[in-house]
C-alpha cells in the first residue's frame, strides 16, 4: 500500500464549497493565476451564488444552499 500521501486533497463540504489543499495551480476564467503552495488551501464555489467566483464568498450559507451528496 502506498503511504505516500497524494499532492492535492479536495474535499466537499456539506452544503458548502470544494476546498481544495495544495500545491496546485488555479487559474480564473480571464487566465488569472493563483498559485496555491502545499499545505494552504482555497476554497471554490459550488453553489454558483459567489460573486467572487471562482472562489466562495460564503453566499452559500446566506442563501440556504443545500448539498448533501455522497460520493
Ligand atoms: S459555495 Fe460558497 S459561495 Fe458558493
Amino acid at each position: 500500500m502506498d503511504q505516500q500521501q497524494p499532492e492535492v486533497t479536495i474535499k466537499a463540504v456539506d452544503s458548502g464549497p470544494y476546498q481544495v489543499k495544495g500545491p496546485v495551480r488555479l487559474v480564473d476564467h480571464d487566465g488569472k493565476v493563483f498559485d496555491i503552495p502545499a499545505r494552504r488551501s482555497v476554497l471554490l464555489c459550488r453553489c454558483g451564488r459567489s460573486a467572487t467566483k471562482p472562489l466562495c464568498d460564503g453566499a452559500h450559507a446566506r442563501t440556504g444552499f443545500q448539498a448533501h451528496e455522497r460520493a
